[in-house]
């Protein structure tokens, strides 16, 4: 099998790079390293079994001719930054949107029938239902969350017009190793320019959910052999939850800081279009037999660990 992954440079992507290589897949890896990172794919550089292409979603030729002789494609290239859409109304549908189309022509013109997608637990936006199923109709509240939104209908769409099949995955944000953002990446970036403050966006009172990014890929790939039906759509979370306050003290705790004086933006979201409550139903994926190796607790204390020890990319972005 030859994958092709968008965005393989990137957090997850490049995780997924690693996954797929141990499974005996052949990877090309398409980036344009806008946040990806060349430390997390050098060491594959020299396998005869990876490929990469550095270029852009938005250049059609290059991802056509790139995607050659390839069996499925994992496209988890995007915009992957939540808050954006507000001050740059255009870069969700450019990147997400878009870039998601780019794909599926390009999946079109070489055959390929299987489609992987990232898409997000942002689709549901406030959701009323909490844990959230993947039945309910979802509400946009972002447009961050309503690219991914539309990205997934017009996969769906694919796979009606064209031989095509897909796994769609919504998922909690994903922490562990190559981590590069998110509320810990912030805090602690926060904290080592100034341990004695820690600025909070909202109340603090927001409640997340949080996978380890190893568990995330592992119920990836098992959903991909195990759920067949043309459109597979799954949330993958973690069974407990955490708020942004508890979260903040762990840190600081784990990195010996006292006395943090905790500063607000105030109000139940941390920006507009934040979901205040994020914990998805997990009954679907779990069914298949997988299940979280890491509690929410171990995952932070790795995500902790991990840019402990590479500290530099606090401070450095692509
Ligand atoms: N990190 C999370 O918690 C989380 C949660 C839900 C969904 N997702 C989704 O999972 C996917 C991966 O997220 P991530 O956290 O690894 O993000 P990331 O920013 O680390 O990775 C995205 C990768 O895509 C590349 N890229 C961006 N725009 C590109 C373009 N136009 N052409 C080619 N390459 C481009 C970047 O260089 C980067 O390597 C994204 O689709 C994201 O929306 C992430």
């Amino acid at each position: 099998m030859r994958a092709f992954i968008t965005g393989g440079a990137g957090f997850i992507g490049s995780n997924l790079a690693d996954s797929l290589l141990k499974r005996g897949y052949d990877v090309v890896v398409y980036d344009n390293f806008s946040t990806g990172h060349q430390r997390f794919i050098e060491h594959n550089l020299n396998n005869p079994a990876y490929h990469l292409v550095e270029a852009d979603v938005l250049d059609k030729a290059i991802l056509a001719n790139s995607m050659r002789d390839c069996d499925i494609v994992f496209h988890f290239q995007a915009n992957a930054d939540v808050r954006g859409g507000i001050k740059n109304t255009l870069i969700d549908l450019e990147q997400n949107t878009i870039g998601t189309h780019n794909v599926l022509e390009a999946m079109k013109v070489n055959q390929i029938e299987k489609m992987v997608f990232a898409s997000s637990a942002t689709v549901y936006g406030d959701p009323e239902i909490i844990p959230t199923p993947e039945t309910i109709t979802p509400v946009q509240t972002s447009l961050y969350g309503a690219s991914k939104y539309s990205a997934e209908a017009m996969i769906q769409a694919y796979c009606e017009y064209f031989e095509m099949k897909s796994w769609i995955f919504r998922f909690v944000s994903f922490m562990g190793p190559r981590y590069t953002h998110g509320v810990i990446f912030d805090f602690m970036k926060k904290l080592k320019q100034d341990p004695s403050s820690l600025h909070i966006l909202g109340d603090g009172s927001q409640r997340k959910s949080y996978l380890h990014v190893e568990d995330g890929i592992n119920a990836i790939l098992l959903a991909l052999e195990k759920s067949q039906d043309k459109v597979n759509i799954f949330n993958l979370g973690n069974k407990e939850w955490i708020s942004v306050n508890d979260l903040a003290d762990s840190l600081c705790s784990r990195l010996n800081l006292k006395d943090v004086e905790y500063t607000y933006s105030g109000g139940k979201r941390g920006w507009k279009g934040d979901t205040p409550f994020v914990h998805l139903d997990i009954q679907k994926i779990s069914a298949l037999g997988w299940k979280p190796r890491f509690s929410v607790k171990e995952t932070i204390e790795s995500t902790i660990h991990y840019l402990s020890v590479n500290e530099d990319l606090l401070f450095v972005r692509g």
